[in-house]
C-alpha cells in the first residue's frame, strides 16, 4: 500500500501570492508531482489549512486544483478552514461525513488495504488552537471500540504534542490528554498524521507513531526553533508518502 499526505496549502482566491513562490503555484506543482510519482499513491490525505482565508472563491479554486489529482483524496479542516464552506466545496467524496446536514463535524472513517483511516476534525472556529470536544471524542471512542485489532491511520490538523516552538505550541491541540487516554485504551497499531507545523517532525505519542507533514505552501525554519519568532525558510514545498513494506508503515518526505 502507498498513500500520500499533503498539508497546509493556504490557497487564495485572488492572486495576492500568485507568483512562482505562491500557494497556487506550489499546490499545482504538488498535484503534478503526486500524479507523476512512481509508485503512485493510492489516495491522498489532506490535513487542513486548505485555504488561507475561508471564502467560497478560495475553496472553489482549491477544488479545481485538487480535482486534478488522479486518485481519491480526503480532507479534514485546519484552523484556517470553515466547515460549512469546506463541505459546500467538497460535497462528494473528499469529506465523506454521513450526512452533512446532521453531522456538525467533518469526521469520518474509511477502510483501505487492511487499514482503518480515521479523519478527525480539530477545528475550533475563531481560534488557531485545536480542540476535540466531548462529542468528537465520543465518536472516536465508538470507532476505536469497533476496530480493536485493525491497524489505523488517524489524520488531523493540529498535533497533540508540543514541538518546542512557543507560537506553534500555543496553537496545538488543547486538552490532548483525553485523546492520549483513548488511544491507550484501544492499543492497536496506530499512525497519527498531522499538519499545522509547516515542518516535517516525527515522534512517538500514546504508543502511536506520529508524523507531522511539511507544508505545500512554505516551511518554518528549524534554526532558532525554540525562540518566539516564526522564521520562514526557502525550503521547497513537500509532502509525505507512506509505504507499507512487510509489517512496517514507512514515511518518506518528498520535496516538490
Ligand atoms: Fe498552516
Amino acid at each position: 500500500m502507498v498513500f500520500a499526505q499533503i498539508s497546509d496549502l493556504h490557497l487564495t482566491a485572488d492572486d495576492t501570492f500568485s507568483n512562482d513562490d505562491g500557494p497556487v503555484a506550489h499546490a499545482v506543482a504538488c498535484v503534478a508531482a503526486l500524479n507523476r510519482l512512481d509508485p503512485r499513491p493510492e489516495l491522498v490525505l489532506i490535513t487542513g489549512d486548505v485555504v488561507e482565508r475561508a471564502n467560497t472563491d478560495s475553496y472553489h479554486r482549491a477544488r479545481r486544483i485538487l480535482d486534478e489529482l488522479q486518485v481519491p483524496y480526503f480532507v479534514v479542516p485546519g484552523n484556517h478552514d470553515d466547515r460549512r464552506l469546506l463541505l459546500e466545496a467538497f460535497p462528494d467524496g473528499a469529506c465523506p461525513v454521513r450526512d452533512a446536514d446532521r453531522e456538525p463535524y467533518i469526521q469520518y472513517t474509511f477502510s483501505h488495504s487492511g487499514f482503518l483511516f480515521i479523519g478527525l476534525d480539530t477545528l475550533k472556529p475563531g481560534s488557531d488552537h485545536g480542540q476535540l470536544c466531548r462529542d468528537r471524542l465520543s465518536w472516536l471512542e465508538a470507532v476505536l471500540h469497533e476496530s480493536t485489532t485493525v491497524p489505523r491511520v488517524v489524520f488531523l490538523h493540529h498535533p497533540p504534542v508540543a514541538t518546542g516552538h512557543p507560537v506553534v505550541d500555543d496553537t496545538r491541540l488543547y486538552h490532548s490528554a483525553a485523546l492520549h487516554r483513548l488511544l491507550q485504551r484501544f492499543p492497536a497499531e496506530t499512525h497519527l498524521l498531522c499538519g499545522h507545523v509547516h515542518r516535517s517532525v516525527s515522534t512517538i505519542w500514546a504508543g502511536a507513531a506520529l508524523h507531522i507533514c511539511p507544508s505545500v505552501f512554505h516551511q518554518f525554519s528549524f534554526d532558532r526553533w525554540l525562540e518566539a519568532d516564526l522564521n520562514f525558510v526557502s525550503e521547497p514545498p513537500a509532502f509525505r508518502v507512506y509505504l507499507r513494506i512487510e509489517n512496517a508503515l514507512l514515511s518518506h518526505v518528498v520535496y516538490v
